[in-house]
């Protein structure tokens, strides 16, 4: 039967990533491979409470179908808590989503065409990579810097993919603390990247799930914010996983006009709704707590982790020249880069003899590159183990290097 496959499904991947991470289940081993919010994080009493309520007081209603737009009373409540971080809109420009992962396979259903070029950075998100090969584009990595996407080189691919014919399409980006560097982009490249899109008119997808997990340094306005064209160009991502419960499987897509129009008329078809049970829950919880008490208690949880695994990598790593780390301000990923002639993937099976687990750099790069580079996610490890995982790692890039420098030495 396998050949009534249609061409998109037979062309699709498992995650390589989800498949290592399940060798790192094993107890005894320390993963720093999921990038899972800490359970720690979620009011599960709250929640709890605010489940029954809601049911208990109207079940034919937030049990029943809902619009595809999403539950009003969310809408509302989202847009009253985004216009102070300077994003201006109603609820007509709000749609609510089964969590972002759904959102980014709407963005490409809405306007990605086979063979369409998207822009995203070396490394991202796999999940996002993971839509937009499902849908057949084109995607074009752009190198990283410090501070965020090398733009220059950006305006260099954008003039090779004309050149050849591409149909450009839109730049993918995660501009706050990015899955799965850590990386944010700086004020000045999210407002050039802007000049950019609107002179080759591409559309920007800016999926922000770490924004609000900044535990140090000053907040960035966001890429829509600084957008005063009108047009419609960006459209935002946020979920609720991150800040609230990844569980209820709920974010929010920012889009303008026809654009929100084109989304609606393909999420119909995608699920009719999303639950209106979870929306009821998240706008309950957002009525009766806020959200910005939680993101404050959150935050400092986050910080201890991050400030645990930046002292163990100082602690028990190597000195060498061409071993280096990001030190996010927010967010749940730490990237550390080896040496050249080291490869993560190769290492991988004597990291789990030494019981450790990471994600290997290459899973994130859409040219098969980042061979040498690994994601640390600190979320759901505990301050010991973080050291102690950490310690464990560097003895293996420690024997790595040993066993590199030998062979060296042999030849
Ligand atoms: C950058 C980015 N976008 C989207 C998602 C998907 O999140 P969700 O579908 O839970 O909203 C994730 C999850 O880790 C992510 O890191």
């Amino acid at each position: 039967m396998i050949q009534h496959l249609s061409k998109r499904a037979s062309g699709s991947k498992r995650s390589a990533i989800r498949e290592l991470l399940k060798l790192t289940e094993r107890p005894e081993i320390i993963s720093f491979g999921g990038g899972l919010p800490a359970p720690e994080t979620f009011p599960h009493e709250e929640m709890a409470a605010i489940a029954g309520d809601v049911i208990r007081e109207n079940p034919q209603n937030v049990l029943q179908y809902g619009s595809t737009e999403g539950s009003r009373t969310l809408r509302k409540l989202m847009s009253e808590w985004l216009r102070p971080q300077g994003i201006d809109v109603g609820i007509d420009q709000l749609l609510v989503t089964t969590a972002s992962q759904q959102g980014l396979d709407l963005l490409c259903k809405a306007f990605i065409d086979p063979g369409d070029v998207i822009f995203c950075g070396l490394p991202s998100y796999l999940g996002a990579i993971q839509s937009f090969r499902l849908f057949e584009s084109r995607m074009v990595g752009v190198e990283l810097e410090d501070d965020g996407m090398n733009l220059d080189i950006l305006e260099q691919r954008i003039r090779e993919e004309r050149a050849a014919g591409h149909p450009l399409k839109a730049v993918y980006v995660i501009p706050d603390f990015q899955n799965p560097s850590g990386i944010s982009m700086s004020l000045e490249k999210r407002k050039r990247l802007l000049e950019i899109a609107r002179r080759e008119d591409l559309l920007i997808f800016e999926d922000n799930p770490y924004g609000q997990l900044r535990f140090a340094g000053e907040p960035i306005p966001s890429i829509l914010s600084l957008d005063d064209e009108g047009a419609g160009r960006v459209m935002m991502l946020f979920t609720f996983s991150k800040v609230l419960c990844a569980g209820l499987r709920l974010a929010l897509l920012v889009a303008d006009g026809e654009m929100m129009d084109a989304l609606v008329r393909v999420k119909q078809p995608s699920d009719l709704c999303t639950s209106k049970l979870t929306q009821h829950m998240a706008a309950r919880y957002i009525q009766q707590y806020g959200l910005d008490d939680h993101l404050a208690e959150i935050r400092k949880i986050y910080r201890v982790k991050r400030d645990a695994m930046v002292e163990a990598l100082e602690r028990y790593m190597p000195k060498n020249e061409g071993i280096s780390w990001t030190n996010p301000d927010g967010g749940l990923f730490l990237w550390v880069r080896l040496p050249e002639s080291l490869d993560t993937e190769a290492m991988f099976p004597q990291a789990l003899e030494h019981q450790v687990a990471y994600v290997v750099g290459s899973a994130f790069y859409v040219d098969g590159r980042g061979q040498n580079a690994m994601r640390l996610s600190y979320s759901l490890v505990s301050t010991e183990d973080i050291d102690e995982g950490i310690r464990r790692l560097s003895d293996l890039v420690r024997e790595e290097l040993g066993s590199i420098s030998k062979s060296g030495s042999a030849a």
